[in-house]
């Protein structure tokens, strides 16, 4: 029977990047998502439609979420779940309403609880892995408050679950990605086109993440070759949480960075 690989916020540009790579190593990728007419155009424009299948659900509702199991369950053998359906609601804690925080902790932290709760069975029957896309803001205080709490969240989630099932031969890691130009920086976009510019003097590197970036990480961690790796989290981040160059200039002084 295939194997499966669940993404969910499929349609999105971080989502679309990593199905694309895990289509490497499963032989069906399920695309899952709030936007069904993006999960259905992603889906076509990745591959042929036994390869990849879109699928709508509102990965915070969990009668959506069993339904969502249901289905892949009838398309092969779920070997990886990839939580990857995120996004950022209030901006600062001063911004922050107790309904924007729960929005923001239920995308961020309980989504992907219910979908291991629904996929578990599966995964145990495959050993497969679990993959959760956190953030650096999980790591640091970057803003976005309610949104950074919840990826905090995603983090231990991600250990608790490692612990937990590793007796069924179930891994569980984490990817903590740095700013990546995606749709989801529309809005500040807009508001200063020169944000990634801007961003860009903050990261080790000198350039922000790209989705593929993203995708290798989850690719390599949902693989055997990470058989031996559980309940980590994998920045990739070009650098940005480990240091600033331009203090360590102030701080020692030296033209060296
Ligand atoms: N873009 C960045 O700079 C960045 C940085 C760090 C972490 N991340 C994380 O990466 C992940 C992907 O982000 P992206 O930048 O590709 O965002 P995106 O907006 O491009 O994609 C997110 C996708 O999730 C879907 N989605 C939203 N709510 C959903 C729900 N309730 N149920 C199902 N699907 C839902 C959206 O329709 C969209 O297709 C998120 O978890 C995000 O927090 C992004």
């Amino acid at each position: 029977m295939n194997t499966l690989a669940i993404v969910t916020g499929g349609a999105g540009d971080i989502g679309r990047a990593i199905a694309a790579r895990l289509s490497a190593d499963h032989d069906r990728v399920l695309l899952v998502d709030l936007d069904l007419e993006a999960a259905n155009a992603a889906a076509k424009a990745l591959g042929p439609a036994e390869r990849f299948v879109a699928l709508r659900c509102d990965v915070t509702d969990e009668a959506d979420v069993a339904a969502m199991a249901e289905s892949a369950r009838g398309l092969g053998r779920v070997r990886t779940l990839v939580n990857n359906a995120g996004a950022a609601f209030s901006v600062s804690l001063q911004s922050t309403t107790a309904e924007s925080w729960r929005r923001d902790t239920q995308l961020n932290s309980e989504a992907a609880f219910l979908c291991l709760r629904a996929v578990e069975d599966m995964l145990k029957e495959t050993r497969g892995s679990v993959v959760n896309i956190a953030s650096v803001n999980g790591l640091q205080v970057f803003g976005h408050p309610a949104y950074s709490a919840a990826k905090a969240a995603l983090l231990h989630f991600t250990r608790l679950t490692a612990v937990e099932y590793g007796r069924f031969g179930i891994r569980s890691n984490a990817v903590a990605p740095g700013t990546v130009r995606t749709q989801a920086w529309n809005a500040r976009a807009d508001a200063n086109p020169n944000v990634f510019e801007e961003a860009k003097r903050w990261y080790a590197l000198g350039r922000v993440v790209d989705p593929k970036d993203v995708a290798e990480a989850v690719g390599f961690l949902a693989s055997p070759l990470a058989a031996a790796i559980t309940g980590v989290c994998l920045p990739v981040d070009c650098g940005l949480t480990a240091g600033s160059a331009e203090l360590a200039r102030t701080f020692s002084q030296s033209d060296d960075y």
